[in-house]
């Protein structure tokens, strides 16, 4: 009995040690923004314009989604890849600093699905509309239905996918040689572009708040949503610790609940670089061989405004803009491609 009670109690004692909880401090500190890709350095700049005056992240985020929604020749929007029977979805979500939450996924024919996403949040008691019904509660809340047509890009990219009709879900490995899906589409600045915007943000309040927007992977089985419209998956914010996002083969993330695994690491006091590498490797630790084919980077942004990435692959970059600097970075990564 006494050994049994012994035991108990050193486990916990050894748990407690082990985990090491920041104790944050309450001072805002200055604003801060950070998004997937090097094109987030555009959604930054949106973003900027509200956080610099003072704003809430919630809006800063929601504005600088919807400017990368509203570019034609990218993989987030309308004008992105479609699914294999040729029909744009997208999939959306935001959280706000009191973590509520809201997201669409599979939604057709509507241009903002970061501004649908934030209506379902505070309009309605759910968190996540889908297909049909998140077209119709936009429609009733006043977005309009875009014609059914894919993107000039999209057309293209979609009639090559055609001739081969290949179903081998890949996503985003900047420097891999086969075709499915095609390489990243420029803007029209000629910046490239990937698959998913993830964007987190901290406000001159001190408050976080985060939002993705993405089509998904490019000519996915219709009716495949990633992680990204997934809170816990592609978006968690945690006021009292921090942000985190997401970006690749969406499937890999919702199995280890990623952006939830790295705010709670970040929780116990890991830097946001750390946090993030711990989670890649939660994801290659679970099959090596599969993970050195495709891609997962997480980005994450704590409470103190320091912010770090780690992907599975070279080629994973990330924008970030403060105060102080406003730059596009690479991360640290387990492999070049195929290369251990
Ligand atoms: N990360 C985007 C997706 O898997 O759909």
């Amino acid at each position: 009995m006494q050994r049994r009670k012994f035991i108990r109690l050193s486990s916990l004692g050894a748990s407690m040690l082990a985990v090491n909880p920041v104790k944050w401090n309450a001072a805002p500190a200055q604003p801060v923004i950070v998004s997937t890709w090097a094109d987030g350095k555009h959604v930054n700049e949106e973003a900027w314009k509200i956080l610099s005056g003072g704003g809430r992240a919630l809006d800063a985020v929601e504005k600088g989604a919807r400017w990368m929604e509203d570019q034609i020749n990218c993989c987030v929007g309308l004008g992105a890849n479609p699914d294999r029977d040729g029909i744009v979805t997208l999939d959306s979500c935001v959280m706000d600093e009191h973590a509520n939450c809201g997201a669409v996924a599979a939604l057709e024919r509507i241009k903002h699905p970061v501004s649908v996403a934030r209506k379902v949040m505070e309009l309605t008691p759910h968190v996540l509309l889908v297909g049909q019904g998140a077209q119709q509660f936009a429609l009733d809340n006043g977005f309009k239905l875009e014609p059914q047509e894919l993107s000039p890009s999209a057309k293209e990219a979609y009639e090559k996918w055609l001739e081969k009709s290949e179903y081998k879900p890949e996503i985003n490995i900047e420097n891999r040689k086969s075709s499915n899906p095609p390489p990243p589409m420029r803007l029209e600045d000629g910046s490239f572009n990937h698959d998913t915007m993830g964007i987190v943000a901290l406000d001159a309040s001190g408050n976080m708040s985060g939002g993705v927007t993405t089509s998904g992977m490019g000519f996915k089985m219709r009716g495949r949503v990633g992680d990204s419209p997934i809170i816990g998956a592609g978006l968690f914010v945690d006021n009292e610790v921090g942000a985190a996002t997401s970006s690749g083969m969406g499937e890999e993330v919702i199995r280890i609940c990623g952006t939830h695994l790295v705010v709670e690491f970040m929780r116990q006091g890991y830097t946001p670089e750390t946090a993030c590498r711990l989670a890649v490797e939660r994801i290659v630790k679970r099959d090596p061989e599969k993970a050195k084919k495709l891609q997962v980077g997480f980005l994450a942004l704590d409470k103190r405004g320091r912010y770090g990435a780690f992907a599975i692959q070279k080629g994973f970059e990330f924008a970030v803009r403060s105060g102080r600097e406003e730059r596009v970075l690479g991360c640290k990564y387990v492999y070049d491609y195929g290369v251990t």
